[in-house]
């Protein structure tokens, strides 16, 4: 299942990303506030449970989150929401997928991973900004799957129609966050309006 988060403020702050006129820093800067919203929206599904505390004024029955967090980015372009994440979940563990396009065929290909161990039944918020043919989440799912993390949130900036449905139907347990839902891919499987290549924009390498 998808989550489009319809707010006004979010949607200003994505123009802006997609805009071709704003460099690497604003860039990175807009990527990590527009992930903070999409977190926080994505964080009402958590577990909660009772715990009993002392305010100043005496005893209260609280509620604190259930599950340990990992976060997961897929590299590279994952990186630049990772602060973001952090920054409302200090203490999430991080683990890392290294998963690129091949220029020609579009096939996700893995090339690195490193995940936090011994963990009982995580959540995990898997994190890349760009959903387009879908191939590099499907690929990082069944990964985080064959090592037993079971419990997955997606979180991307701009999906494209087609990457969701791939995902939805590869992994219907995973609910999917996104800041929006772009129209199509292009014939490079590149996302129509979206943003252009989200790794060159966030690091400047083109
Ligand atoms: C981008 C993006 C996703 C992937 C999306 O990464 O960050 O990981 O493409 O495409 P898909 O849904 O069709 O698989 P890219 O391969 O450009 O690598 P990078 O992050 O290293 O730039
Ligand atoms: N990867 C990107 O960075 N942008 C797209 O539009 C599609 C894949």
């Amino acid at each position: 299942m998808y989550h489009e988060i319809n707010h006004p403020f979010l949607k200003h702050k994505l123009t802006a990303l997609r805009d071709e006129n704003t460099k690497h820093k604003e860039f990175r800067e807009l990527a990590n506030e527009i992930t903070m919203l999409i977190c926080y929206e994505a964080l009402k599904n958590i577990e909660v449970e009772d715990c009993e505390i002392r305010t100043p004024m005496g005893k209260m029955t609280g509620k604190r989150m259930s599950n340990e967090i990992v976060v997961v980015p897929i590299l590279r372009a994952g990186v630049g929401m990772l602060d973001g994440i952090l920054t409302l979940i200090p203490n999430a563990r991080v683990g890392f997928v290294g998963m690129y396009r091949d220029h020609d065929t579009k096939q996700p290909v893995e090339y690195y991973s490193k995940l936090p161990e011994d963990m009982k039944n995580p959540l995990v918020f898997l994190i890349d900004p760009m959903l387009a043919t879908g191939g590099s989440v499907v690929a990082t799912i069944d990964l985080l799957k064959a090592k037993g993390f079971t419990n997955i949130v997606f979180i991307s900036i701009i999906s494209a129609p087609e990457g969701i449905k791939t995902v939805e139907e590869a992994h219907p347990d995973v609910q999917i966050f996104t800041g929006n839902v772009d129209e199509f891919l292009d014939d490079n499987k590149y996302i129509i309006p979206g943003l252009g290549d989200a790794g060159d924009r966030l690091f400047g390498t083109k």
